[in-house]
């Protein structure tokens, strides 16, 4: 089996990747279970480009033209697939329930203004004006217009879709155990006996990405971050933002569903749901509305972030191996970045520097070998 680029990995980054390269390549999906089933289901969808920023560094410019490239994806998945992955573009409300909260937001979000990125300051009238289940408690916040959501489940099926309507194979159920090396080149993988051959491989294996046996030394580890989300359902929509406590979220869907989320536990590879967890998880979303907390839990699950030592991603070119290529570490922000992930990636393949330094590999070798 021969193709031009093989990518280890059918999560939201593997499957943007292959659905971009596939305009001018012959490209292959390997997945060891099925495609979307990991961090890129378990995902609440946030597109917090703004909400989930610290300050105005490379990150969030990647983060903000991420952002941007949402409403023509999703409009040309649903031409190619039918499929509509529920871009929302309502924005996002930051709550505060004491002083201090109120002085950390607006310590956190200030430079955003100033930056000049769209966000409001609102009242507690305000805000329980657009958001009337919001809870009486409310001191204040912020509204970012531009943040939004989109249906994670929907976009990695739609992608895939896609896909195999550009011609990209899959084959899932196949785990890939080492990269075939050659001369110091990469020049394709293997599952067990199964030998993939090809000029470029693409390794988008999330929290996994560094697990696999690569017959050479990466001087960093990416790994899982768990993460814990409950589903509440009400019979019809009660809530239209995204909404952001001080101590968890909600991202409430179109037909009802409402996700509440999202733990940040280092538990290694421990797929549990906990006691401790969905109490946390109840609380903070009771403090954002009492009443969404009293219902009935409908669905928990938990999903593992990838990360890197910094916590940064991971883009492009290894030092130390020809033809292969790294999209890891997206962490918190995988759904959000997968639009601009599979831009960089794709012309990095085609030739094209196009990795801002902040992200490429060869930062952690100039640190290992400056040790
Ligand atoms: P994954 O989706 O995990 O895909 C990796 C794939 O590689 C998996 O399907 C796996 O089976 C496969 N694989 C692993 N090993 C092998 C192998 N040896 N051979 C073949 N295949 C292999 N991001 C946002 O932008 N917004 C959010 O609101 C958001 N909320 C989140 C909430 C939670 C609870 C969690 C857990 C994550 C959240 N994220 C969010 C982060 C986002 O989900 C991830 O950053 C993103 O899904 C990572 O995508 P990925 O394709 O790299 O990883
Ligand atoms: N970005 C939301 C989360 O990772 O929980």
């Amino acid at each position: 089996m021969t193709t031009d680029v093989l990518i280890i990995g059918g999560g939201v980054i593997g499957l943007s990747m292959a659905r971009e390269l596939a305009i001018d390549h012959s490209v292959t999906v390997v997945e060891r279970g099925r495609c979307g089933g990991e961090a890129s289901s378990a995902a609440a969808g946030m597109l917090g480009a703004q909400a989930e920023a610290y300050g105005d560094d490379a990150f969030f410019r990647l983060c903000v033209d991420s952002r941007k490239m949402f409403p023509e994806l999703a409009a040309s998945l649903l031409e190619e697939t039918g499929i509509d992955v529920g871009l929302d573009r309502a924005g996002t409300l930051l709550l505060s329930f004491s002083e201090a909260d109120i002085s950390a937001r607006r310590e956190r979000f200030a430079w955003q203004k100033a930056a000049g990125f769209e966000i409001e300051q609102l009242s507690a009238a305000e805000i329980r004006r657009e958001e009337p289940f919001i809870s009486t408690d409310v001191l204040g916040g912020f509204y970012l217009p531009a943040d939004g959501q989109i249906d994670n489940r929907k976009l990695v099926h739609a992608l895939q879709r896609s896909c195999e309507l550009r011609g990209v194979k899959f084959f899932e159920e196949t785990t890939v155990d080492r990269l075939a090396i050659d001369n110091g080149k990469v020049v394709g993988v293997f599952s067990g006996e199964l030998a993939f051959s090809a000029d470029k491989v693409v390794l988008a294996a999330g929290a996994w990405g560094t697990e696999i046996n690569a017959g050479f030394d990466l001087p960093f580890t990416i790994r899982p971050m768990r993460g814990q989300i409950l589903q509440f359902r009400t019979a019809k929509r009660l809530f239209t933002h995204v909404i952001v406590g001080p101590r968890g979220y909600i991202v409430p869907r179109g037909d009802g569903r409402v996700l509440a989320g999202a733990t940040m536990d280092d538990a290694g590879f421990d797929a549990s749901v906990t006691n401790e967890a969905t109490e946390h998880l109840i609380e903070s979303t009771s403090e954002i509305s009492p009443s969404l907390g009293s219902l009935k839990i409908q669905e928990a699950w938990t999903g593992f972030r990838p990360f890197a030592p910094d916590r940064m991603p991971v883009f492009g070119r290894v030092p130390n191996a020809e033809n292969l290529l790294l999209a890891l570490g997206h962490f918190r922000n995988g759904i959000l970045l997968s639009p601009v992930t599979a831009k960089l990636i794709a012309d990095e393949v085609r030739g094209i520097d196009a990795v801002p330094t902040e992200f490429a590999p060869s930062r952690f070798y100039s640190a290992a070998m400056g040790s």
